[in-house]
């Protein structure tokens, strides 16, 4: 079931949604794309073969890939596009993930369709952590624009509002019943009573936080971002766009049909909302006809930020798994704001954003700005221009940034590529504040090559000194996105023990898109185990 080797075409293909037909990227032909299957521990290499009729890069969400960035994909952070016509020949290994990751484009919105799942299996003669389920099925939510996604990014960022948001939500591809043209294609999940099955959930999405839930049966999350937690059994989940979550279904209702449901949490003044709901359907056997019209299960309201972060702050880690503990003797402090702002519009026009200016967003104040050459090999081969170092501490520790009313001079960020330099093996702590700035809102912050422990997490304004004395460092869950609350803080830690350049950013898409993004510079330790591995011979020219 596992291999060491894929080929991954990215082509063009037409696809025919909500009653109408659009060409979209898809790898090997396929939304959602193909599915990667391997072992704890292994090291597999995917060809990618651009195919299509523009660039592209492709990213393993969630795999850590010790020592070798080079793999990674984040356009402009660790490689230049592939472009079309061109391969890349992409190593990637294994380490401590076990559960469900994902790989993605990470170029520009092409991630919208260019997306999959990766299973990490237990090594062989090891076993889950919990009741051996009879089936397993990845469960990918997704949003579907009726127009070109190419199109929805351009004509965002050239007028300067918020993008449309899109036509639907998918599950593994489909909008569900509750759509025209989508009934006949609703993805069917074919159970049998009295088992377990396991659904490996990804939230694909490009700027949804969604809820999601099964009527009349319970959920027990089991595993979060490839790593194991207690487990949690509600009758709904939380999924940020980046998390990847395993979560069980006992199958013990009547045979019959019942929905699973999903729909956005949403919040933050101005956000375009999707009021609608996209459905799957969980048929049982002997039922090839439902008993009655199936119902809708419960999803919180869409604005339910109880309902949301309840469910996500009360997920626990397994310290079991971790391979080493939380971090405890913190020698690097960081506390980075994230922020809705604004430019002036260019050329004195009026743009779509508040009073005619146009949207973007920054941490620390800072909007990042791609370089037109990547930051990884600018470092390694030591060409100047390319990125700043010195991530700055700003603002001042002791703010109000849940304020009504802030400072103006906040509202115009300054544009820059500065980047974070960490020594190797620094015991990172890295508080993201959520700030009022036009809108306080949720934010999932990812970064790659880590996962790190979420400690703590709040409303309001973090408080240095005491927010820190009701911090978890006895079983925080170790993920590698945190979902920082509207109007509030969260609180991670890692170990700086990944050498190489990792990107963090938000994983709402628009708000990358405005530049809440960061990069970390991990400096080479003293062993060869702290050193960067060689560049592969065929990395993309710039
Ligand atoms: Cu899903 Cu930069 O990542
Ligand atoms: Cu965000």
């Amino acid at each position: 079931q596992t291999r060491s080797h894929y080929n991954f075409v990215v082509e063009e293909a037409n696809y025919t949604r909500l009653c109408s037909t659009k060409s979209i990227l898809t790898v090997n032909g396929k939304f959602p794309g193909p599915t990667i299957r391997v072992l704890h521990g292994d090291t597999i290499f995917v060809n990618v073969h651009n195919k299509g009729n523009q660039n592209i890069t492709i990213h393993w969400h969630g795999v850590k890939q010790p020592r070798n960035p080079w793999t990674d994909g984040p356009e402009y952070i660790t490689q230049c596009p592939i472009q079309p016509g061109k391969k890349f020949r992409q190593k990637l290994i294994f380490s401590e993930e076990e559960g469900t990751l994902w790989w993605h484009a990470h170029s520009d919105w092409t991630r919208a369709t260019v997306h999959g799942a990766i299973i990490i299996y237990p090594k062989i003669n090891s076993s889950y952590t919990f009741i051996k389920p009879y089936k397993e099925i990845p469960i990918i939510f997704a949003e579907w624009w009726k127009s070109d996604v190419n199109e929805v990014l351009r004509e965002f960022l050239q007028n300067g509002g918020g993008p449309n948001s899109s036509d639907a939500i998918t599950i593994n591809g489909q909008p569900g019943d509750l759509y025209p043209c989508s009934k006949s294609e609703t993805f069917k999940l074919r159970v049998e009573r009295g088992r377990t099955y396991l659904l490996r959930v990804v939230n694909a999405a490009m700027n949804l936080i969604l809820f999601m839930s099964i009527a009349k049966h319970n959920l027990t999350v089991v595993n979060v971002d490839a790593m194991y937690t207690k487990p949690m059994t509600r009758d709904y989940i939380c999924i940020s766009p980046g998390n990847t979550m395993d979560v069980l279904l006992h199958a013990n209702q009547e045979p019959d049909h019942y929905y699973m449901a999903a729909r956005a949490y949403s919040t933050g003044v101005g956000v375009a909302y999707d009021n609608t709901t996209t459905t799957a359907i969980v048929q049982y056997k002997g039922s090839s006809t439902p008993l009655s019209t199936p119902s809708l299960p419960n999803l919180p309201d869409y604005n339910d930020t109880t309902a949301a972060f309840d469910f996500i702050t009360s997920i626990r880690g397994k310290p079991d798994n971790y391979s080493h503990g939380v971090p405890k003797k913190i020698n690097t402090h960081m506390l980075t704001t994230l922020s809705i702002n604004t430019f002036p519009c260019p050329n004195n026009q009026s743009c779509e954003g508040p009073n005619g200016t146009k949207l973007a967003a920054s941490m620390t104040n800072i909007s990042f700005q791609a370089p037109n050459f990547d930051i990884l090999e600018a470092y390694y081969y030591h060409i100047h221009g390319v990125y700043k170092k010195g991530f700055p501490n700003f603002p001042p520790d002791i703010f109000n940034f849940t304020a009504d009313s802030l400072p103006l001079t906040l509202l115009t960020p300054k544009r820059g590529t500065k980047v974070k330099v960490l020594k190797y093996g620094s015991n990172v702590e890295l508080v993201f504040q959520d700030t009022n700035l036009i809108s306080g809102l949720d934010h999932p912050m990812h970064l790659h090559g880590y996962s790190f422990h979420v400690v703590g997490y709040g409303f309001g304004n973090f408080n240095k000194s005491k927010d820190p004395m009701n911090y978890n460092v006895v079983d925080p869950p170790l993920v590698n996105t945190v979902t920082v609350p509207k109007n509030g803080w969260a609180a991670i830690r890692f170990v700086a023990t990944n050498p190489g350049v990792w990107f963090m950013h938000c994983h709402l898409e628009r708000h990358l898109s405005w530049g809440m993004e960061t990069v970390f510079i991990v400096k080479n330790g003293k062993s060869l185990k702290g050193t960067l591995m060689p560049p592969p011979p065929d990395m993309p020219p710039c």
